[in-house]
């Protein structure tokens, strides 16, 4: 597969064209970004470990029933993917309360939910994501229809089903995450984008001590390492 020109630079990836006009190939940036990129940091290391993260959990959501954009890992930090038409909402499911959520609506961080809640943000930068809900979706055409809303929010509790289940066996709590999806050439939705500890929050089920891209907004330290550990309880 012959990589050819950049076709868009995002905070954590490069997506190239390639000689297949359906086939894209996605670069994993070992950039970090935080607080709508007004926090800035750079870890050797970081974008290949997402790339095998992203990899395994996407392959282990396909084998669940779940359609995804991933073809093929061609190297440490680069997938082949299909090319799908971005739906332009950030879906975030969340098990327990913690960040942006806790500060809205005052829940004690922590708190497990009583369901995973979805959420949706609009995916734009130059706004900073802010959260929309359904009659947003519609009005702003970023859905079809609420049918189109209903299907996004089963496929985002069916990948959190998924997910759960599996962290628990991993000794990490998956207390929340966020995952975008695509339209392909069939104009079937699917999970596009990727799912790592830059998009998800992953503490310790002993410990709760958090394993994921906290560590970098926060200040705590030892980034890579947290990603390290994840992927090394994903592949044991
Ligand atoms: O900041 P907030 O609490 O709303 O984030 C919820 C989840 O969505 C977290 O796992 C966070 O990493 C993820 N997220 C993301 N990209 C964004 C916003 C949130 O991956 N732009």
């Amino acid at each position: 597969m012959k990589k050819k020109e950049l076709l868009y630079e995002g905070k954590g990836k490069k997506m190239y064209k390639t000689d297949d006009e359906f086939l894209l190939i996605t670069e994993f940036k070992d950039d970090l970004t935080a607080f709508n990129a007004e926090k800035r940091g750079n870890e050797a290391g970081k974008g290949a470990l997402n790339c095998k993260i992203s990899t395994e959990l996407f392959h282990l959501l396909e084998k669940g029933g779940i359609a995804t954009h991933l073809v093929e890992t061609l190297s440490e930090n680069e997938q082949l993917v299909k090319k799908c038409k971005i739906v332009p909402i950030e879906v975030i499911v969340r098990n327990v309360a913690t960040g942006s959520l806790t500060k809205r609506l005052g829940i004690k961080d922590g708190t497990k939910l009583p369901f995973a809640l979805v959420e949706f943000c609009l995916k734009d930068d130059a706004l900073g994501d802010p959260f929309i809900n359904d009659e947003h979706c519609l009005l702003l055409n970023l859905v079809k229809n609420q049918e189109q809303i209903e299907e996004i929010k089963t496929i985002a509790r069916k990948i959190n089903s998924i997910l759960l289940d599996f962290f628990d066996t991993k000794n990490l709590r998956l207390i929340d995450f966020k995952i975008e999806l695509g339209l392909d050439k069939d104009n079937k939705l699917i999970l596009a984008d990727e799912i790592s500890p830059d998009s998800c929050r992953f503490w310790d089920k002993e410990t709760n001590e958090k394993l994921d891209k906290d560590r970098f907004r926060q200040d705590l330290g030892n980034v890579k390492m947290a990603y390290e550990e994840v992927l090394k309880r994903i592949l044991n």
